[in-house]
């Protein structure tokens, strides 16, 4: 049984693979949940996708609003967070976890691939946080909550962009934490190993079978398991932890 509680929740990439277990979560823990979706001038199929993945939650009783925003670009978060102050409400736990890959080795890595996966995996962690904790700071509680990744951790083949976007969250949590540990407020990452999403399916058979047979638990994790640790991280009985990083890889990667 649901009991709401006044606190609002944004989850960058929301519609998403871990993304879509969060909003799911988060909400059935009585936050008000917003997903971020991609800007939808791009491709404005997304636009519509993310309208049906609305409609499809509502139909199971879940009501998540939906917002667009172009999450790395900070004029398109600043009118995004402002349809959510008006609408709902500041936003007190920021779930950054919109990600993509790009993969390929660094001699075949265009600059594309590479500043895409930067901008939409690290930059956005800035603006995001940096336009939502003056709020937070004002009513002296907050949560933010960085998806990193077990490979920002470990390095993977074919991800020198996603590692080091990925790794670049722990940098910038781990001083955030610092700068906001007086105000109420925690920073932390969560670092997903390899995840049943359509991200890891994308993955060609094979490598993903080779990886699949490196991992002690011989499986892909679920969505819900990665939701479950922001759950925890976002509540009160959560609030001494802070500049953390949890490892949830199935034994992928032990630090
Ligand atoms: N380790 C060492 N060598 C490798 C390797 C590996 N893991 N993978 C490929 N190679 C070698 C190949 O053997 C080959 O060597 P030779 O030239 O001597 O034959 C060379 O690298 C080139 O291999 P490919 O022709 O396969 O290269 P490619 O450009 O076609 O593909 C790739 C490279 C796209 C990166 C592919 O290897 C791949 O998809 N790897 C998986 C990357 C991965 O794990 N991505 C995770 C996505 S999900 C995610 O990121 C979520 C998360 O947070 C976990």
């Amino acid at each position: 049984m649901r009991t709401k509680n006044n606190r609002v929740a944004l989850v960058t990439g929301g519609t998403g693979g871990i993304g879509t277990a969060i909003c799911e979560k988060l909400y059935k823990d009585g936050y008000t949940v917003v997903a971020n979706y991609r800007d939808f001038t791009k491709a404005m199929k997304w636009r519509e996708e993310a309208k049906k993945w609305r409609d499809d939650h509502l139909r199971m009783g879940i009501d998540v609003k939906i917002v667009e925003g172009n999450i790395s670009d900070f004029k398109s978060v600043s009118r995004m967070m402002e349809e959510i102050r008006d609408d709902i409400g500041t936003v007190d736990v920021l779930v950054n976890n919109a990600g993509i890959t790009r993969d390929a080795p660094l001699t075949k890595m265009t600059p594309e691939q590479w500043f895409e996966v930067i901008e939409t995996n690290l930059n956005s962690v800035f603006v995001c946080s940096k336009l939502v904790i003056d709020e937070m700071i004002k009513k002296g509680w907050g949560r933010i909550i960085n998806i990193s990744s077990v490979n920002g951790q470990k390095g993977q083949f074919g991800q020198t962009n996603y590692a080091a976007a990925k790794s670049g969250m722990y940098g910038f949590t781990k001083s955030l934490a610092l700068e906001l540990a007086k105000k109420g407020i925690s920073v932390n990452t969560i670092s997903p190993g390899y995840t049943s999403t359509p991200m890891v399916m994308a993955i060609k058979e094979d490598v993903r079978e080779k990886i699949i047979s490196q991992i002690p638990m011989g499986r892909l994790g679920f969505p819900e398991e990665i939701a479950g640790a922001v759950s925890y991280l976002a509540s009160d009985e959560a609030k001494y932890i802070t500049g953390a990083n949890l490892a949830i890889n199935g034994g992928l990667h032990m630090f």
